[in-house]
Formats: structure tokens, C-alpha cells, sequence
């Protein structure tokens, strides 16, 4: 079992130290115009503990769009109140391509690869939209309640630019639908869906909102929302398709359950010890953070805290 170092501040100082050359590489979102002016030199990390420590380094208490970040909580909320049900509406292999394609669709008759891709993430909503009658309502609930920060939200103005340029991720619902795999009406999760994306919180927000996926799915006040068994899946899927088309190279370099968004976020969890979140809105090719992966590379390397 790894044990983090008494000095955590030391340690995310030297971790900041050693990839301060790779902020600002990369390119920041821009296919969702909010996000584009976003400034690409930023750079936050946080790490909460199991036994209730809160660290953080650089711009770890900037709120920044948790975009497909939002899809762990998502999922996790879906499976907590719902159970085993999702699996019949979508799969948990690794897709090996775009989070927004459209290709495995149509061989794989509307049911998307996994929770985590855009296509996956819509059937996801459409069920928590079901079982809750306010699918984003739910989410923000679940992370307020974890944060106490009742001022947690939805940032409209990305939310708006992100459903004025989602004819891909409408494609993607129609295309489920057609198929039969979507209860509600598409336009209804749509903006259910953008919502989340647009939840705006910071890396210490986000990673002291996930340590139930560090304690075997409890939360802070001891309710479980996850069985144990339940929180090991939500970490696996996280492990194999958490960096979509990038996952092999990310569990390589990192080795932990991490799951990626497009506003540069990144929230990893060692199983039993921590969650960590890294921010800096560079981007790669598959869309994620390229000093985010390199911190995190850093993190688990300096603490031996790779699940492998
Ligand atoms: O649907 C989209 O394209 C965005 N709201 C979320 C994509 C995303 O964050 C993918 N992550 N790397």
C-alpha cells in the first residue's frame, strides 16, 4: 500500500517544478467557443486524502469547466440509485477512438462503447434524467453536498456556446434514438447533457467531491452511493476509457484511474488513499491536458501510488 509523504505541499511543489515546461503546450479548446479564451498558461493541482487532508498548489481554487469530468459523477449517480440496469444500454470496453464519434454507432446498433464517450454520456443523462426528473439537478446536488459549496453551478454562458455548436453531439443523440435507446426526448438530454459539461468547479472541489471513489463508495457524511463493488467498476472504466482513444497511453504513463475533460481537468483516484486533480487547459491531439498527464505522471511516479 502506498503512503503519501506528511509533507504533501513540498511534494506538489516539486511535482509543479518539474512539468512547469510543459503549461501553455498544447491547444485550449476551442470547438466550444466559451472555452477558447480560456488563458493556457494556468496550472492548479489539488490532492484530498481518505484521512481528510486538502492540498493544492498553482491555481488549484480557479473554477474551470469540468466538461467531460462531469460524466464520473454522472455515471456514478446513474449506477448508485439505479443499478446494474445501465449496462444493457451501454457497453464498458475501451473504444479506441474520438470521444465524439459517430462510427461505432452504427455497427454497434445505437449502444455506445462506454459511459465515457459523448454517445455513452447521453445514454447515461437519459436514464439519470429518467430515474431523477432533473438529470443536471442531481449532479450539482451530489457535488454541492460533497463540496458544502452551495454557490456551485452551471457556467450558461459555455453551456449556451456549447449547445449553439453541438450539431456533433445532436447527430450522436438522434443516432442513439433511432435505435431505441433513448427514453426521453433527445433535445431535453442534449441540454441536460451540456449543462453538466458547463458545471464550473475547482481542482480542489473536484478532488474532494470524488474521494467516495477512493473509499469504496462512501460519501463524506458515511451514506454510500456506490456499493464497493460498484465504486471498483466506476475506477476500471475510468482506467480503460477515461482518456478515450488515449487510455492505453494514459494508464501506461500513469497508471491510475483518471478521467479527462476538454477544459483541461483531470481527475485521477488511487483506490483506498487519495484523489488528485490536475488543471491546465493545454490540450493534446485526443483532448487531453498535456501538463495535466505529465503532473500526474509526476504525482504517482514520486509517490509509487500506480495501481500497477
Ligand atoms: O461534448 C463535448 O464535446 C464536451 N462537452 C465534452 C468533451 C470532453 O470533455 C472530452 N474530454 N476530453
Amino acid at each position: 500500500m502506498p503512503q503519501l509523504p506528511a509533507d504533501l505541499p513540498e511534494l506538489l511543489e516539486q511535482v509543479r517544478a518539474d512539468v512547469a515546461g510543459r503549461v501553455g503546450a498544447g491547444k485550449v479548446a476551442d470547438y466550444i467557443p466559451a472555452l477558447a479564451s480560456v488563458p493556457g498558461d494556468r496550472f492548479g493541482m489539488a490532492v484530498a486524502t481518505v484521512d481528510g487532508r486538502l492540498h493544492g498548489v498553482g491555481d488549484w481554487r480557479e473554477r474551470f469547466s469540468i466538461q467531460s469530468i462531469s460524466k464520473v459523477f454522472g455515471l456514478a449517480l446513474t449506477l448508485g440509485l439505479d443499478g446494474d440496469l445501465l449496462w444493457q444500454r451501454v457497453g464498458r470496453e475501451p473504444s479506441g477512438g474520438p470521444f465524439n464519434s459517430l462510427v461505432q454507432l452504427e455497427h454497434e446498433k445505437g449502444v455506445p462503447r462506454n459511459p465515457f464517450i459523448n454517445a455513452g454520456a447521453l445514454v447515461v443523462t437519459d436514464r439519470l434524467l429518467s430515474v431523477t426528473g432533473d438529470a443536471t439537478g442531481a449532479v450539482l446536488e451530489l457535488l454541492r453536498g460533497e463540496t458544502g459549496e452551495p454557490g456551485l453551478g452551471v457556467d450558461s454562458l459555455v453551456a449556451e456556446s456549447e449547445a449553439a455548436h453541438g450539431d456533433l453531439n445532436a447527430a450522436l443523440g438522434y443516432f442513439i434514438s433511432a435505435h431505441g435507446n433513448m427514453d426521453n426526448p433527445v433535445r431535453s438530454v442534449l441540454a441536460h447533457y451540456f449543462r453538466q459539461c458547463a458545471i464550473s468547479m475547482s481542482c480542489g472541489e473536484l478532488a474532494w467531491a470524488a474521494l467516495f471513489l477512493a473509499r469504496h463508495g462512501s460519501l463524506h457524511d458515511g451514506r454510500r452511493l456506490l456499493s464497493e463493488v460498484q465504486a471498483k467498476r466506476v475506477n476500471a472504466v475510468m482506467l480503460t476509457c477515461g482518456a478515450y482513444d488515449a487510455a492505453g497511453e494514459f494508464a501506461y504513463r500513469v497508471g491510475l484511474p483518471g478521467k479527462s475533460g476538454v477544459g483541461g481537468g483531470i481527475l485521477a483516484v488511487v483506490p483506498r488513499l487519495c484523489t488528485v486533480c490536475v488543471w491546465s487547459p493545454g490540450l493534446d491531439e485526443q483532448g487531453n491536458s498535456i501538463a495535466g498527464v505529465a503532473a500526474l505522471e509526476r504525482f504517482a511516479d514520486l509517490t509509487g501510488s500506480s495501481v500497477f
